[in-house]
């Protein structure tokens, strides 16, 4: 299968959000990537229920949400009423991870875990037969238009060993700093699914950039 590409709607004008969902809708991206930051667990504030909801009417794709939020647990079942098809925490916010992931699935949602550039991949080696998606952060999270961190592609080496060994269906995810000079060795290394929002919206044809990171 195609890699996955997951347009992240941070860049995306809010102004005239419709059309930029629109345009995401005609492309051949896959995905639309929400991401929600609170202010604690990140150093900057996005959105929240109210504009999911709205992109949720507009979208005929599925909706892949990356909570950067403290105690996520609080919130999973409202992210499945507004609409998320993928819910993605973070390693770092949660203390009893396997619960919290059990819980996205019993609410209907595919369990996603991402793990910050200093968190190392071993910690997932207990879970990851559980989840669906790991994605994992090529910047700092919080901010759009960052530059990707080179050891990324030593996290998707060792990704995917455990990916052979425990869960051959993951997906494993990059966001952050992805363009048209790294997507290729990123697919190379073993990611099958790549978040990008600067690249995509700064770009003066979307359709064109989301073709080039499709291949
Ligand atoms: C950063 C977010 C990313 C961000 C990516 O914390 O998780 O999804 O929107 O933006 P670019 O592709 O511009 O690095
Ligand atoms: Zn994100």
């Amino acid at each position: 299968m195609k890699q996955i590409i997951s347009p992240s709607l941070l860049s995306a004008n809010f102004l005239k959000l419709e059309d930029d969902i629109n345009i995401i809708n005609k492309s051949n991206a896959d995905w639309f990537h929400i991401d929600v930051m609170d202010g604690v667990f990140v150093p900057n504030i996005s959105f929240g229920f109210p504009i999911i909801k709205f992109i949720k009417k507009a979208a005929e794709k599925p909706l892949d949400v990356h909570l950067m939020i403290v105690d996520p647990d609080k919130y999973i079942t409202d992210f499945k009423n507004v609409g998320a098809d993928y819910l993605t925490v973070h390693y770092e916010t949660c203390n009893h991870l396997h619960r919290t992931i059990q819980n996205i699935k019993a609410n209907g949602m595919k369990a996603g875990v991402s793990l910050n550039p200093h968190t190392n991949i071993s910690v997932l080696e207990d879970v990851i037969g559980d989840l669906d998606l790991v994605l994992l952060m090529s910047v700092n999270p919080g901010f759009g238009g960052q530059k990707f961190i080179e050891n990324t592609y030593k996290k998707i080496e060792q990704l995917s060993i455990l990916k052979e060994k425990y869960n051959k269906n993951l997906i494993i995810e990059i966001d952050g700093g992805v363009d048209n000079t790294n997507y290729k060795k990123l697919l190379d290394k073993g990611a099958n699914a790549l978040v990008a929002g600067s690249y995509i919206f700064k770009s003066e044809n979307m359709f064109e950039a989301i073709d080039v990171l499709k291949g």
